[in-house]
């Protein structure tokens, strides 16, 4: 590392200057300023900022996964600035309770000045998104209309440019799809763990029947879940079933991918799949901060205007619930739980199996004849 020739000076290098001279507080053009307008302005650039930086961390998880095989070192890179981006999301969580010590009052004191701005202009929020993987026909309908009469013209061709390039959700599928663990020579793992299931389930279903606290009705509605994690489940297996179940937007991940990720998971001990387990495991936390951020800023929207529409025209609280419930981009990796069987009840990995992964940990070429693909 080079040594540095110039001596630096703390505001200098920060910028100082012009990071706390950017709060321009509105209200005092139209009378008294209301004292509670720098802390709202304070809030949001804050946010700004940590938003740069999660972009930061995923843009550069993003280019590590485009290239066709990623070593190992790569992954614990990958998981290490996971890490990083779910510990800023922990704070920007938190943040909402000072945003918090606002009244509703106070805010009415300087909140028609801002009109029509809103955090549907949130270019980086938007880029989040989108980085992420959530593409404008899953958003709520109001969402997908924003980005049309919402935002600037420049704006708005930047994040459909954005929406063009494949997504960390892209290439995370693509990841998982190409992993080479689905069928084994001499070792039918999937007919063995679908025996398993199919025995979960079926004691499942003993134990509702066998549930004197339930009504009929009751019985009848968990008997008819129990049916539909059976045909979500038969879909997993079933090409044709699972390209429906994809287009009805019960799942999203392709087949081979989410057959990846089931057996990583119930794997996740054998060395070769740890650090791709803590991969999915970091997507699946980060898919869970960012709706408890929605939730969370929705219940103060909420308490800060009840059901006043937003300043950006949605209908306020009721949008931002509903995007809570379809924003998600990883849901996958939660609903792959209903598959999950006891350690227990695994089918134990034959020696053979084991060594070829060993072999693909060391980085090495697979055996030839090892796999059956
Ligand atoms: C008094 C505090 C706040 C109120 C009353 C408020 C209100 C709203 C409302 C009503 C919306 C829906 C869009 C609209 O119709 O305008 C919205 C969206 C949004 N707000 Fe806030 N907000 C507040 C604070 C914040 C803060 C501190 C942030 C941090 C950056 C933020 C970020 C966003 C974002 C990113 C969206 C778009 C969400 C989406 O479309 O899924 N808001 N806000």
């Amino acid at each position: 590392m080079a040594k540095n020739i110039e001596p630096v000076y703390y505001g200098e290098y920060l910028q100082l200057d012009k990071l706390l001279d950017a709060q321009h507080p509105h209200s005092p053009r139209y009378g008294a300023e209301a004292h509670d307008e720098t802390l709202f302005i304070i809030v949001h650039q804050v946010y700004e900022l940590w938003f740069k930086q999660v972009l930061h961390e995923l843009k550069s998880v993003l280019a590590l996964f485009q290239s066709a095989a990623i070593a190992d070192q790569d992954l614990i890179t990958v998981v290490h600035r996971l890490d990083r981006v779910k510990a800023i999301q922990t704070l920007m969580n938190d943040q909402v309770g000072i945003i918090e010590t606002m009244t509703p009052q106070e805010f009415l004191a300087f909140r028609d000045y801002l009109l029509p701005a809103s955090g549907f202009q949130s270019i980086q929020f938007k880029e989040l998104e989108i980085i992420l993987g959530l593409t404008r026909k899953r958003r709520v309908a109001f969402d997908q209309q924003s980005f049309y009469n919402r935002l600037s013209n420049e704006h708005r061709t930047h994040l459909e440019a954005l929406e063009e390039q494949p997504s960390l959700f892209d290439r995370i599928d693509a990841w998982l799809a190409r992993m080479p663990y689905l069928e084994f020579a001499g070792f039918s793992f999937w007919s063995l763990y679908q025996d398993a299931v199919k025995n979960m389930l079926a004691s499942d279903e003993h134990i509702i029947e066998e549930n004197d606290t339930l009504t009929a009705a009751e019985k009848e509605q968990e008997l008819a879940a129990l049916d539909a994690t059976r045909e979500n489940f038969a879909a997993l297996f079933d090409s044709d079933k699972y390209q429906q179940a994809q287009a009805d937007g019960r799942v999203r991940l392709s087949q081979h991918a989410l057959l990846s990720a089931l057996f990583i998971s119930l794997y996740r001990e054998e060395p070769v799949f740890n650090l791709p387990f803590q991969v999915i495991t970091s997507l699946a936390d980060i898919d869970e901060k960012l709706t408890i951020w929605r939730y969370k800023h929705a219940m103060m929207v909420q308490r800060m205007i009840g059901s006043k529409i937003g300043t950006g025209g949605s209908s306020g609280h009721d949008y931002l619930r509903k995007t809570t419930e379809s924003n998600r981009v990883f849901a996958d990796f939660f609903a792959m739980a209903t598959y999950l069987i006891p350690k227990a009840e695994l089918p134990a990995l034959p020696d053979h199996v084991k060594r070829t992964m060993g072999f693909w940990v060391a980085g090495l070429e697979l055996a030839s004849g090892e796999l059956d693909l």
